[in-house]
């Protein structure tokens, strides 16, 4: 109503390439919203929804989930190599799980969910082309993490405490991710947050390490 001139005249040749320009970025941000409302799956439940209908009963001699002895020596094989046999299949096993779906992330997840549940204890990993979790690092300790790690409560490794957290992060982040998602001592599983993924944990974790200027190993 402003401006009059420009919204009862015939657009002109530069408006309505500045529309196309518009719509073409509106389009591009709804195509990637709409790839970020299907983020990849969980170990969870890329087990639950193709794996487990051989690795939950050992069907066609899948090593079934639970079974430890069966699991120890595919672990010790590293999650790198085990994918990719399960990319290829392997005798009774069909490549991808018979899900060609499934993006690699997916498929590394639900084997570290397998091994975790028979005895291993790994990290989910991170997916690259469509990172997880609404929430970041930094959200996730703001809303939860802060109230032992900002002051140090109970023995809590003290945000901004260099020396603290580098005797934690010599271990290696992926043992001390492992650790709170455990929980010891006065720590609770996963920070007492149980939908934390995995992923968003090893974030919040990552946080906490760069705002108390430790090295990452
Ligand atoms: C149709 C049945 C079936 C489905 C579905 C299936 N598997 Fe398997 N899987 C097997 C069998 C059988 C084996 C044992 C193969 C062998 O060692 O002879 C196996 C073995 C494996 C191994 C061990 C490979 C090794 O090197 O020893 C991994 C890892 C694995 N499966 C991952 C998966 C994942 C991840 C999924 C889901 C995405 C999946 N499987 C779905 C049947 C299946
Ligand atoms: C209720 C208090 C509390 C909350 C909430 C809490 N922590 Fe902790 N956290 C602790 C305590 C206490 C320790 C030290 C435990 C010990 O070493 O015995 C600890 C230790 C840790 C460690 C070091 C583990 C290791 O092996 O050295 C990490 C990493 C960690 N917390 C991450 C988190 C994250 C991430 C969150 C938020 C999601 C969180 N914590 C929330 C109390 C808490």
């Amino acid at each position: 109503m402003k401006d009059k001139a420009r919204t009862e005249g015939p657009p002109s040749m530069m408006e309505t390439v500045l529309i196309a320009v518009i719509a073409a970025c509106a389009m591009f941000i709804t195509v990637r919203e709409a790839s970020g409302q299907t983020p990849e799956r969980s170990g969870k439940q890329v087990v639950e929804q193709v794996c487990g209908t051989c690795h939950a009963s050992g069907a066609r001699g899948a090593p079934k989930i639970g079974d430890k002895r069966a699991w120890a020596k595919r672990e010790a094989e590293g999650l790198t190599a085990l994918t990719q046999t399960a990319l290829k299949g392997i005798r009774q096993m069909p490549p991808h799980g018979a899900n060609f779906k499934l993006t690699d992330t997916e498929i590394k997840r639900g084997i570290t969910y397998m091994v975790n549940e028979s005895g291993g204890h790994w990290v989910e990993p991170i997916s690259k082309t469509n990172p997880p979790g609404a929430r970041t690092g930094e959200q996730i300790v703001a809303a939860r993490c802060v109230t032992c790690h900002g002051k140090g409560v109970n023995g809590a490794p003290r945000i901004g405490d260099r020396d603290a957290w580098i005797s934690r992060v010599k271990q290696g982040l992926d043992v001390v991710v492992r650790s709170a998602i455990n929980g010891h001592g006065a720590m609770p599983p996963r920070g007492g947050m149980a939908d934390l993924t995995d992923a968003e944990l090893r974030s919040a974790v990552i946080y906490m390490f760069s705002k108390s200027n430790a090295p990452i190993k």
